[in-house]
This record gives C-alpha cells, structure tokens and sequence, in this order.
C-alpha cells in the first residue's frame, strides 16, 4: 500500500520532526509517568503535585496533590498576555451570522456565567447539564463550569427529552442550561421545550438558564427558568478561578456500552488537561497563527477535547459552526474554510463519504490553499475515502492524522505526528509517546504482526476516564474484567478498548472495529441493547435483536429483528414500522432509528436462550448464514428469517 512521509515543506515548521518523536517515544516506553510529568509542566499549577501516578486497581490518580483550575489554564493565561486580543472563537450560525470572541471578550463572558451560576446556588461538586446547540454559550457555559467546580454534563442536542431525562437524573444534575432552539437545516430543533418534558418529574433540577437563540416564543417556568440575557447583563466580569484538585471531576459524559443504560464516563481536571493540551498541540501541531476547524458537536467528546479544553488551553483560535454541513448548499464547510482561512480541518470520515457523494465541484470551486493540516476521527477511514481527502480537500499537500481515541480515553491516543510520522491510508499508526497500547489474543500474549486481535493499554494514561459515574463495578466490569490484573504473572490489569485490530510488520495498528454490541451510525456511537430496549418496550413487540451492517455513508446502519406478541398477530405491520421506528426516536434521538425493520416468527438462540446476534449480523452483511449454528436450538429459525424480507 502506498504510504506518505511528511511533505517537507509541513516537516520545515514541524513542531515534532522524527528523530525527536523517536526519542519522545523511548521516554514515553521508559517510564510513562515520567514523560507525561514533563507535559504536565506547561499547565498552570497554583500547587504543584506531589505524587503524580498513584493505582489502586481499577482506579488511578493522576498529579496527586496539585491543584489547578480548567478554566484558568483555557482563559486566564492567556489574557495576560498578547492572546487577550487574539480570536479564541470565531462562531459561524446557520443562517450566517458571525460573532468573534477574543480571549478577552471569552474571559470576561465565563467569569459573568460563573457568577451566575453561584448566585444561583451551584456549587462546587454539583452537577449542571447542558442541552444546547453548537453557539459560544455552550463553550461559555462549559468553562464557567470547570471555573467553579461543578461537574459539566454536556447531553447531545440531538438526544430526545427521554434521554436528556435519563442523563439529568442519573448525574442527578441540579441546574440545566439550555436555549429555546437552534437553527438546524434552515429549521429549528426545539430544545427547550424537549427539557420542560424531560424535567416534568425530576426533583433534583432547581433552575433552568435558557438563552434566546431565536426568535420563537418560549414558555417559562415561574421561580425555576431564567434567561440566560437577564442574568448574565447584570453579573459581574470579575471572577477569581478557585484552585481545585487534580483529581476533581470535571466534566460526565454518557455514552453507549454493552447494556440498555448509558455509562455517565467520569472525566477529572488535571491528567485529562495534561493530555488534551500535548495532543492538541502536537498532532495538530498547533501554533499561534493557526485557525483551527473541529466540526464535531459539543455534545460529543471530540467537542470537549478538541473544539474547548485542548485547543483554547493552548490558546489557539477556534472555529464553530452551529448548523448542517450542507446548507444552505454542499459546500459549506469549504466555503467556510475559505473565508475564515482556515489551517486545520478535523472532521469524520462519515462527513468525508458525504463530501465524496456530494461530488468534487463543490471544494473545487473554493480556495482551500489556507489549509495546511487535516484529521479524521470517530470509525476507520476507508483508504479510497482517505485518498479522496488527501487529494481533493488537501491537494495533496496537507498531512492526515487518523487519530484513534474514545470517550473513555478523553484524548487522543493512538495517531500519525504531522511532521514525523510517515501515515498510511487506513491506519491510525502506533501510539502516541506515553501510551503503552497492543494488540493481544484472549490469554494476553501479543499478537505476531497482522495477526488480528484485541486492542489493549498496558499502563493508565492521565486522560483514562476515572469511573462510570455512581457505579464502579460496571466500570471495573466494562473495561478491566478481560485483562485483570494477573498476580503469577505480575501483570497489572490492562485496559481493554473494546475494539479489535492488527498490527502489521511495520507497527502501524489498523482497527477492524468493535467487538463488543456497540455500532458507530454517521459518527454517533450506539448501543444496540438501548434500541432494543426501546422497541420491546412496545407493547406488540415480544423480543427484538438490533444488528448493524455496512453503509455506504453512515458507515453502519441499524437493522432490527422483532417479533410480536400473540396478542399482537392482527396489527398493520407498516403502522407498526412507523410506531417503532417514532418510539427509538422519542427514547433515543433519531439517529438511532432502525434503517430496516424486520418482522420475524422467531430470533436464534442458544440452548440456554440467548439470543444470536452474531448469526443475525451475518445474515444482513453477507445476505446468508453459514457461520457455525451447532449452539443454535432451532436450526428452522434460519431459515424462516432468511425468506423474510422487509416487504
Ligand atoms: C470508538 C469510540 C473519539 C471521538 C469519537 C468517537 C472508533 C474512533 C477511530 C479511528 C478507527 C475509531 C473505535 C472506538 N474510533 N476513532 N481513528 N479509527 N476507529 O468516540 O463515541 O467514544 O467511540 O470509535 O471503535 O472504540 P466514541
């Protein structure tokens, strides 16, 4: 496969050129702690730590006894400096106004929402979920959050009021902030009223700050709902950041697992700073005079670590765009791109497939010479998709970085060093310095070269989320169950992905995917369990098994088997579809809705009653079954669902 070094005019500048990555790697392999000590001196500490890795299995701690403020390390340092005046934000909305926010301007607006929010009573340690759209008052609030010390729970704006619900009462979050409605594909998605509807039973919410984001009307609840205009006008620019420890928790972020109920993953302040501030700095090899593009949402991980706390930590200018990448037109993104100049573009090889479709005229037909690095994050990247990238949004000049990371990891951990690493369409290559991953069979022994397997981490690294929030027995359960610690082998527990992969000759990791019944629709990561749980919560439907198979854009694309209740035989199957698919999206969002439903007599099952997924996947990826079926109880159960096509 063809590979690419560094262009030499990108190596020129580089941050990191190969032989000092190779020396930052055989650090990072002597002794991680040590190297990741030494990232940790570019923050500002108001006390230094006094022991920075401490392990008690299957929880770590990461610069004990330093204290240090997020929001201090993003804003604070860099108003003393020139960067008062620099963009920190340039915010595009979707019907095209623009608003730009200096480091100063940024300051001065999160120091008035971190006194507002204790004036309302927020207090350090609790929690405040934020239901927005993607406009500078999510960041704003995010910040004030981290700069009081109440834990942020940011709920994808695309998530329905049931989920929000679940997300507000398992964090048990005493204030929500949120804005009537954002502008989505020149409509708008109603965010507010989804969270009176969310709130309708919940007692832990004492207040609610809505900013107006448009001009619809929107009810108010008397002594609970705020504006978010009124209270923030009178509140005081004026705000001294609190030293907290390292260890405080920062933010919770819910994402899908193996069962029907999100993990709230727990994220503290200081090791995930340390790591968000090194990889945003070097593999995007970010430098004052850059202007930097993440099109994630704030709703997801990629937001938190890669459009707030990494790039602003180092003080670099942000991009956001509130609304669709194709609206009013294909090529918003690249029309963006060029009257923003743009110098880095971090986006989702899901978005790529959609820009290929969409066809070439339309980057072609903008000047895209200000870019001069490109990412890709969230699924593996087709090398056709990738070489599509490099070709015709980078012109061949621009760097890739595939970098490979979770919402566990909260930083980026595997993936190409811009001006070092020589990449390979496909692959996320090796490691960054500090993160001992590989690639091992069941009994932990690694895997030869392009043999396939399990992706593992042999030593916590300072981002590793600390625990599922309020339950560390799933977490010890999700992630150090199949790697435990081995006391005759003087093995300490591994942390285990989720993903398999393989390591060819060369050292580069390419991801196969997850092994687990976790699927990635258009970049949006999902639990199968939780689309089941909702359309068996239907009172037709007896059992349903939710599968995912290759799409051509989303990359994956649900597929559910159901089977209906006795009582349930006479109902209109293509009423029925409509009310399964209406239910997923009023639980779930309507991502999760099912591409295909399937009606069936049965679903396979093992003899002691599980159903038969694996079976079920190949059956929608390959059209037949002819896997192993020994286990299986009812070998007719195939063959009915083989007849059974969606109409
Ligand atoms: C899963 C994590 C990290 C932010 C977005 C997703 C897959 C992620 C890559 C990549 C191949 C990737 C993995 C991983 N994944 N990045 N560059 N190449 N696969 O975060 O929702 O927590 O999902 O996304 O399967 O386990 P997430």
């Amino acid at each position: 496969m063809k590979s690419y070094p560094p262009p030499k005019e990108f190596v020129a500048t580089a941050r990191i050129k190969h032989s000092a990555l190779e020396k930052l790697r055989k650090e990072g392999i002597r002794s991680p702690v040590e190297f990741w000590e030494r990232q940790a001196e570019h923050l500002l500490w108001k006390k230094r730590w006094t022991k920075a890795f401490v392990r008690k299995h299957p929880h770590v701690q990461w610069f004990v006894g330093g204290t240090l403020n997020a929001a201090e390390n993003c804003l604070d340092r860099h108003v003393t400096t020139w960067r008062k005046t620099k963009a920190a934000l340039i915010w595009e909305g979707e019907p095209g106004e623009i608003r730009t926010l200096t480091y100063g301007q940024l300051h001065s607006e999160v120091c008035r929402c971190a006194n507002v929010l204790t004036e309302l009573g927020v207090k350090k340690g609790d929690v405040v979920a934020i239901y927005m759209g993607m406009v500078p008052e999510a960041v704003i609030a995010m910040l004030a959050c981290a700069r009081i010390g109440a834990t942020h729970n940011v709920v994808f704006g695309g998530f329905s009021a049931d989920a929000l619900r679940e997300r507000v009462i398992d964090s048990g979050a005493v204030c929500v902030i949120t804005q009537d409605a954002a502008y989505r594909r020149g409509d708008t998605v109603l965010l507010k009223s989804a969270v009176d509807e969310a709130l309708s039973k919940v007692k832990s919410v004492k207040n609610v700050i809505v900013y107006k984001r448009t001009t619809l009307s929107t009810p108010m609840k008397k002594g609970r709902d705020v504006w978010w205009h009124d209270v923030m006008c009178t509140a005081s620019i004026v705000h001294k950041a609190p030293a907290l420890p390292s260890e405080h928790p920062l933010f919770i972020l819910y994402t899908s697992g193996s069962t029907g109920k999100p993990k709230g993953i727990l994220h503290t302040t200081g090791g995930y700073l340390v790591q968000t501030t090194w990889t945003a700095q070097n593999v995007f090899d970010l430098r004052d005079d850059d202007i930097y593009f993440c099109t994630a949402d704030i709703g997801w991980v990629t937001g938190h670590s890669y459009i707030v706390y990494g790039p602003l930590s180092n003080g670099a200018t942000i991009v956001m765009y509130e609304g669709a990448p194709n609206w009013p037109k294909a090529d918003r993104f690249w029309d963006m791109i060029e009257r923003h100049r743009v110098t880095i573009f971090y986006t989702a090889p899901t978005a790529i497939r959609a820009f290929m479709k969409w066809g070439d005229q339309w980057p072609k037909a903008h000047d895209l010479t200000s870019l001069r690095l490109l990412g890709t994050v969230g699924e593996p990247i087709n090398p056709e998709v990738w070489k599509w990238y490099h070709d015709v949004i980078g012109k061949e000049r621009c760097p890739i970085v595939d970098t490979w990371w979770q919402t566990e990891t909260g930083a980026i951990m595997i993936a190409p060093i811009p001006g070092a690493t020589t990449t390979v369409p496909g692959t996320a290559t090796q490691p960054l310095p500090g993160i001992l991953a590989d690639v091992v069979h069941k009994d932990g022994t690694s895997c030869k070269a392009n043999e396939a397997g399990l992706l593992v981490i042999k030593h916590p690294w300072p981002s590793i989320a600390r625990t599922v929030y309020g339950n560390d027995e799933r977490y010890r359960q999700a992630y150090w169950s199949e790697f435990p610690p081995d006391k005759r082998s003087g093995r300490d527990g591994w942390y285990f992905t989720g993903d398999g992969a393989r390591r060819d000759a060369d050292g580069n990791i390419w991801i196969i995917g997850r092994v687990d019944d976790v699927v990635n629709v258009s970049g949006h990561r999902l639990g199968t369990a939780e689309v089941e749980s909702a359309l068996v919560a239907h009172p037709a439907i007896a059992e349903a098994a939710v599968v995912a198979r290759p799409h051509e854009i989303k990359g994956q694309a649900l597929v559910a088997f159901v089977t209906l209740k006795s009582s349930a035989k006479n109902v209109q199957l293509e009423d029925l579809r409509e009310a399964l698919r209406k239910r997923v999206a009023d639980n779930i969002g309507h991502i999760a809705k099912p591409d295909e439903i399937r009606f069936a007599e049965a679903l396979p099952k093992t003899r002691s009653g599980k159903i038969m997924r694996r079976l079920l996947r190949e059956l929608v990826t390959a059209g037949t079954i002819s896997g192993d079926t020994t286990t299986l109880e009812d070998l007719s159960v195939i063959e009915s669902l083989k007849g059974n096509d969606e109409e």
